[in-house]
C-alpha cells in the first residue's frame, strides 16, 4: 500500500520501519556533519588489512563508530571501527576503517546503514575494497580484481521490506552497478602502477565458513571469477541511493579445492598485508581521477 509521510514523500507500506531508517540515517549524518571540517565527496569502505590507509588522510577527523548514533560496531579481526573524514590530494573523503558483515549476525539493514548515512551526507561516489578468493583459475594470489558485476548468493537482499522513496525507487536498476568510467580508470591507473589487475565478477556468499570445492566449481560454472563475504549488500544500497560505485578485490587466496591446501584467515590477512602498498598507491591515484568525474 502506498502512503504519504509528513513531508509528502511516498512510502510504499503502512509500516514506519523505513521512515525510521531514514530518520536514523539523517541523525547519524547530522552527528558526523557537526564534527567534520570538509564535505566528503567520496566514501571509502576499506576491507581487511587496508584500514591503515585512513591514517594517511590529511586534516583528518576520526570518529569511532561507537559514537555515531545507530552505527553498527565491527568485531571482525583486522577492522578498526572508525570513520575517518579527511583529504586525499585535496579531495575530501569519508573512510570506513572496517565494516560489519552479514556473517557477524547483523541484519542486512544494519550492514548497509553506513551507506545510507553517506547518502544523507550528500556523498556521490563510493569505493569499496575487499578480500576475495580466486575462483577463475587464471587469477593469482595477490592480484587485484576490479568488479565489473556481481552475483548475490547471500540468500537475501538489503532492500527487502517497505521501500522509502526518499532513498530510492522500489525496483532498483542493477544493469551497471559498477560504473564503467570508474572501472576503466581503475584498470588504467593499476597498469600505470605496474599492478597485476583485471576485471571480474564477484560472487557474494554469506560465510563465515569458506566454500567447499564443489561450491567453487559451481561458482565457476555460473560465471564468478572471485568469491567473498562482503560488499554486495552495500553496493545494492548504494545504487538504490544513486551513489556511483567502484569496488576492487584483492585475491588473498585461491578458492577452496584449487590448491592442495586449506584456506585460513591468517593467509587472507598475510596476502592483504603483502599487497597493501600497491593497493594504497592505487587508491591514492584513483581518488582524484574519480572526483573529476563527479559534478
Ligand atoms: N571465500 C570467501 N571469502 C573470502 C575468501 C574465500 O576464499 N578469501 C577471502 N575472503
Amino acid at each position: 500500500m502506498t502512503n504519504s509521510n509528513a513531508k509528502g514523500a511516498k512510502v510504499t507500506s503502512t509500516s514506519t520501519a523505513f521512515q525510521d531508517e531514514f530518520a536514523r540515517a539523517s541523525e547519524a549524518a547530522e552527528f558526523i556533519r557537526q564534527k567534520i571540517k570538509v564535505q566528503p565527496k567520496i566514501a571509502l569502505v576499506l576491507g581487511s588489512g587496508l584500514g591503515g590507509f585512513a591514517d594517511e588522510l590529511q586534516d583528518a577527523t576520526v570518529i569511532p563508530y561507537a559514537q555515531i548514533p545507530h552505527f553498527p560496531a565491527t568485531s571482525a579481526e583486522g577492522h578498526a571501527g572508525n570513520l575517518v573524514v579527511g583529504k586525499v590530494d585535496d579531495v575530501p573523503v569519508a573512510a570506513m576503517q572496517g565494516r560489519v558483515h552479514y556473517y557477524e549476525g547483523h541484519s542486512l539493514l544494519r550492514v548497509t546503514f553506513p551507506v545510507r548515512v553517506f547518502s544523507r551526507l550528500g556523498i556521490k561516489a563510493a569505493f569499496f575494497t575487499n578480500a576475495a578468493g580466486g575462483v577463475n583459475l587464471q587469477l593469482e594470489q595477490g592480484c587485484l580484481v576490479v568488479l565489473k558485476d556481481h552475483i548475490n548468493l547471500q540468500g537475501s537482499n538489503p532492500l527487502i521490506g517497505p521501500n522509502d522513496d526518499r532513498f530510492g525507487p522500489r525496483f532498483s536498476d542493477m544493469s551497471e552497478a559498477y560504473a564503467k568510467d570508474f572501472r576503466a580508470l581503475a584498470l588504467k591507473e593499476g597498469k600505470r602502477h605496474g599492478i597485476t589487475i583485471c576485471e571480474g565478477v564477484y560472487a557474494a556468499v554469506s560465510g563465515p565458513s569458506y566454500e567447499t570445492p564443489a561450491e567453487i566449481r559451481y561458482l565457476r560454472t555460473i560465471g564468478a571469477d572471485t568469491v567473498g563475504m562482503s560488499t554486495v549488500p552495500e553496493v545494492i544500497v548504494a545504487r538504490h541511493c544513486g551513489i556511483k560505485v567502484l569496488a576492487i578485490s584483492c585475491v588473498t587466496n585461491m578458492a577452496a579445492g584449487i590448491l592442495n591446501q586449506p584456506i585460513t584467515h591468517a593467509e587472507v590477512l598475510e596476502t592483504g598485508a603483502r599487497v597493501r602498498g600497491q593497493f594504497v598507491a592505487l587508491l591514492k591515484s584513483l581518488i582524484p581521477r574519480m572526483a573529476e568525474t563527479l559534478s
